[in-house]
């Protein structure tokens, strides 16, 4: 087939909510809707069980032959003290580097039948629909140097480095503005221009990257002002594009305007291959194994299958059929079922399957 799928479940609940990801596809391909392939690893605490590495490289090499990868969530107690390098979340990150995962899409969307349960009044969340693009790759996370130096006089230095190049800005700044096209032609770029060098240097390729783009219609803002923006008023928003720090920091604070750890999606994409123009691609849940609840069959799956979503939109071109999956999702939700994390009164409790079935059925 053409369309090929790697899913890697992970540990804890991921397995959980992958069975239901997996249910939809078999159902969407015997439907005739969709025609993927798909083959299944391991990777986090599973893998280093079987293979003493967060992930295979026989796992590796399928991942980057997929046109996407599904990923569940990895870690838990059980793995808590196995040597640094073969912890699970290696496996994500091995996955994001050698991938070429520099973008992170993060969505806040508001389902109306939960607009009652954000921390915020309703009509400030009502019909929210913001998407946050993250550098992943860059910044201070990865910069040189990067060290903790004793001064000898009872005193420590510790240094992180901010570095970007204009290209990692540029490459950026461009996933921003093509999905800003397919959405409300908006886009907010956050740095901190006022204070850091990183920031001209930020502001300056948006603003030229943006010359290809006539119709976009581009705002700065101060980070610390889009935090407040995001509380304040956040339906100003359609797409953000920020630098790997602030994007941590405001894609957290967006996606908790909305619900529920176990509702957030979110994708990472590679640079388009030149022959292809595909995309490398990552899609995971926001949350991780939830070692509390794992087992139970009680997880929401909604994550997951908003991520699959996202794999369908961005990665497949089917753009109905992500929309299809996104209401049926709302849909759901609409006719008042819930799993625990999203309980609310007058509602009817599901565990996970139930909710994926109910999910799928629509
Ligand atoms: P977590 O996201 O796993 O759980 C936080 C809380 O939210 C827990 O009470 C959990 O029960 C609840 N929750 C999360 N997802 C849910 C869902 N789908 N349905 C219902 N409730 C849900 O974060 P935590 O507890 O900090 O970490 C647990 C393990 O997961 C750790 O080993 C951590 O390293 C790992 N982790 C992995 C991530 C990944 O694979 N990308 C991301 C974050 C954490
Ligand atoms: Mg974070």
């Amino acid at each position: 087939a053409s369309n090929t799928l790697f899913l890697l479940p992970g540990d804890g609940i991921g397995t959980e909510i992958m069975a239901e990801v997996e249910k939809l596809i078999t159902h969407l391909n015997a439907s005739g809707a969709t025609d993927f392939a798909y083959d299944k690893g391991l990777v986090g605490g599973c893998a280093y069980d079987a293979h003493g590495a967060a992930i295979s490289e026989a796992d590796m090499e399928k991942a980057l032959a997929a046109d996407a990868v599904i990923f569940g969530a990895v870690g838990g107690p059980k793995w808590d003290a196995v040597p640094y390098e073969v912890r699970p979340e290696a496996g994500l990150l091995r996955l994001r580097k050698d991938l070429g995962l520099f973008a992170n899409l993060r969505p806040a969307i508001c389902y109306a039948a939960l607009a009652d349960a954000s921390s915020l009044k309703k009509e400030l969340v009502e019909g929210l629909d913001i998407l946050i693009v993250r550098e992943l790759t860059g910044g201070v996370y990865f910069g040189e140097p990067k060290e903790i130096t004793d001064l000898g006089n009872g005193q420590k230095r510790a240094v992180d480095t901010q570095v970007y190049e204009s290209y990692e800005i540029d490459r950026i700044a461009r996933v921003a503005f093509d999905l800003a096209m397919t959405r409300g032609k908006k886009v907010h770029s956050a740095d901190k221009k006022n204070v850091m060098k990183s920031g001209v240097l930020w502001d300056e390729v948006v603003k030229q990257a943006a010359k290809d783009y006539p119709e976009i219609a581009l705002t700065h803002i101060l980070a610390d002002n889009a935090a407040m923006q995001l509380v304040r008023n956040p339906k100003q928003f359609d797409v953000m594009v920020t630098d790997n720090l602030f994007g941590d920091i405001l894609s957290d604070a967006a996606a908790m305007l909305t619900g529920s750890l176990g509702m957030l999606p979110s994708a990472s994409l590679g640079a388009p291959d030149p022959e292809t123009g595909k995309r490398k691609a990552l899609y995971e849940p926001v949350h991780g194994s939830a070692p509390d609840i794992a087992g139970q069959g009680v997880a929401n799956p909604i994550a997951m299958f908003a991520s699959f979503a996202m794999a369908l939109r961005y990665s497949f071109g089917l753009v109905d059929l992500a929309t299809r999956l996104e209401t049926a999702i709302s849909d759901v939700l609409e006719d008042g079922l819930r799993t625990g994390d999203i309980m609310q009164t007058g509602c009817r409790k599901v565990g996970t399957s139930e909710m994926g079935d109910a999910i799928i059925a629509k």
